[in-house]
């Protein structure tokens, strides 16, 4: 289906052209002032520039030249020039019948359908998920959905961090607490014991300790990079203990995402790459890219309009290792290989920005993506905790995800509990207190930063998860309702309004697939949030006003449940696709 903007801005075109002007200037938006109309064109103030007229002139001329229409109901020419303009009760009833009738609430896919790789998750091998992972996942798995949904063709990529010097780190400190073990051995020709010698547990001691030293201890970072080379080069104890550390974490990563209900179409690692690694560098050199610099390799990608230093992209450190920026590349150039996608989004604290931008830059400069490959960096902010600082435990500590889940779940709370079974009463958990951490993640803008307030997220009242959940669980009942007392409608049917607020309601609803498309175009899971947020505000004083049960007239009984219905399907996508769903009752 069409939009209603899109029907209006076919209307609103012509009117321009029939007038004498520029058919664009014609583009309808929804109203900035909904106490004066639904729907406004701003065109003749564009049109005054070119046409050296006053807008108003261009307004009237353009109304009067409306052609003969089902939609308009009432066009208002007002200051400076706005054309503001409502539409008939009966076009969106209508309108709102096919929506209740189509498939996905009338949702048109995209015309030009992109291959989009997304890139989200990336969490280090090693250590299990804490609080610095939630944004990535939440963000990256509903962009996901929103792009399907939209109809783009996604390929979800963990990207699994296993490459990097974490690696040396684990290695070096394994080595200085039980050098005897077979992995340090060089000369060891056998065969390496199948158990690892440390569990999940030691590895989330191991590693934070490693970093730490590293930090203040020179010689202990050098070694930690040394065995990072060494692992890279395939030196065989280190190898084995590269995977019993990936045996040990990858389960616990799958684990925690599973409890986030996050999922990927690949589990890819950085160290998939390293295949790619040898041909990138030949080329870049070959092409004359790369170049020696105080012993790394390099290519320089700063522009003339950069307003700050932009160093240049290490490619190999000097000692031959590959890091970041390299695993980065070659993946890229994996990723044009196996899927030659039309766009590339990496999900990321924004803080790496400047890592994507050098990244992004040799990329196109060395020919590892075609020159229209579209590369995005949606860097997003920081879980605070309510001082404004990043998260953390009582304890100052970081917060692991899986506790994080643990404490959001035991404050939601559950009415009814005593009548329901524990699995009952742990599902209903489960599904409200996704939607409070996903919601309350996703309803800010990506970029910005959050204040991770538990009782605020899981309120069943006010801008949350919770409260969305419970509109729809009140729609279902009214629906199970009607049902019991037999008076399920079973092909309702739209018709006049009977108040306000229903119109009100109407008036949000069929703003849908604009908002998703709008969502999907600007990569903000954040727009669907406000979106839901303002349907069930419109919904609930809708209930308010409106007495649905008590209602005896057939017809008008009919439509309020087509209107109960659509509503309910709407949130029911909305919320599938920031990542979450409502319980049956709650
Ligand atoms: N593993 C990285 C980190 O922990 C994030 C990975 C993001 N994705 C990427 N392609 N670099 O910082």
């Amino acid at each position: 289906m069409n939009t209603i903007i899109e029907e209006l801005s076919k209307l609103f075109c012509e009117a321009f052209t029939k007038a004498g002007y520029k058919a664009d200037l014609g583009r309808v938006v929804i109203s900035a002032r909904p106490d004066l109309c639904q729907y406004q064109v701003n065109g003749a103030m564009g049109g005054a520039k070119l046409y050296h007229k006053a807008p108003m002139m261009i307004a009237q001329d353009v109304v009067a030249a409306i052609p003969e229409n089902e939609i308009i109901k009432n066009v208002a020419v007002v200051n400076p020039g706005f054309i503001n303009i409502s539409v008939k009760d009966s076009y969106i009833a209508d309108y709102m019948q096919q929506m209740l009738m189509g498939t996905d609430c009338g949702f048109k896919k995209t015309a030009q359908p992109q291959k989009v790789v997304l890139d989200y998750g990336g969490p280090n091998v090693a250590k299990t998920l804490h609080v610095g992972h939630l944004r990535s996942a939440v963000i990256g798995d509903a962009l996901k959905r929103i792009n399907r949904f939209y109809g783009n063709q996604v390929i979800a990529d963990a990207h699994l961090g296993d490459y990097g010097l974490q690696m040396g780190l684990i290695i070096h400190e394994l080595f200085l607490r039980q050098p005897e073990l077979p992995y340090f051995d060089e000369n060891y020709q056998g065969e390496y014991p199948k158990q690892a010698p440390f569990t999940l547990k030691d590895l989330g001691e191991i590693y934070p300790t490693a970093s730490a030293k590293s930090k203040e201890d020179e010689q202990y970072l050098a070694a930690a990079r040394l065995a990072t080379v060494q692992l890279q080069q395939g030196r065989r104890g280190y190898y084995a203990l590269w995977q019993h550390i990936m045996n040990i974490s990858l389960p616990d990563l799958r684990h925690n995402y599973a409890r986030l209900e996050v999922d990927f179409d690949y589990w890819l690692r950085e160290s998939d790459a390293k295949s790619y690694i040898p041909a990138m560098v030949e080329k870049m050199k070959q092409d004359g890219h790369a170049y020696i610099s105080e012993g790394a390799l390099v290519v320089d990608v700063k522009e003339e309009s950069d307003t700050q230093p932009i160093p240049p992209c290490i490619i190999l450190k000097s000692d031959g290792s590959a890091i970041y920026e390299t695993t980065d590349l070659a993946t890229l150039v994996q990723r044009e290989q196996d899927f030659a996608p039309d766009r590339v989004i990496y999900v990321v604290d924004k803080r790496q920005f400047l890592h994507f931008e050098r990244v992004f830059r040799c990329a196109k400069k060395t020919g590892i993506v075609r020159p229209n490959t579209e590369l995005s960096f949606i860097g997003f902010g920081t879980v605070n905790g309510k001082d404004g600082k990043p998260f953390k435990t009582r304890s100052g500590g970081t917060m692991k995800l899986a506790d994080m889940i643990d404490m959001v779940q035991a404050a939601v709370h559950i009415k009814d509990e005593e009548n329901l079974s524990q699995a009952e009463v742990q599902q209903l958990k489960q599904t409200i207190g996704l939607a409070a951490i996903k919601y309350g993640d996703l309803m800010n803008p990506t970029e910005s930063s959050y204040i991770f307030d538990l009782d605020k997220f899981t309120s069943f009242e006010g801008n949350t998860g919770p409260y969305i959940l419970y509109t729809m669980v009140r729609i279902k009942s009214i629906l199970a309702k009607l049902n019991q007392t037999g008076k399920a409608v079973t092909s309702p049917r739209f018709a006049a309004f009977s108040c306000d607020s229903e119109r009100d309601l109407a008036l949000a609803l069929v703003r849908f697939s604009h908002t998703v498309s709008e969502a999907a175009k600007k990569d903000a899971p954040s727009i669907i949030c406000s979106y839901i947020y303002e349907v069930a505000n419109k919904f609930n004083i809708f209930y308010h006003d409106k007495k649905i049960l008590a209602e005896t007239d057939t017809t008008a009984l009919s439509s309020l449940v087509a209107l109960i219905s659509l509503t309910l399907n709407i949130l029911n996508i909305c919320t599938n696709l920031l990542g979450f769903k409502a319980p049956e009752k709650m």
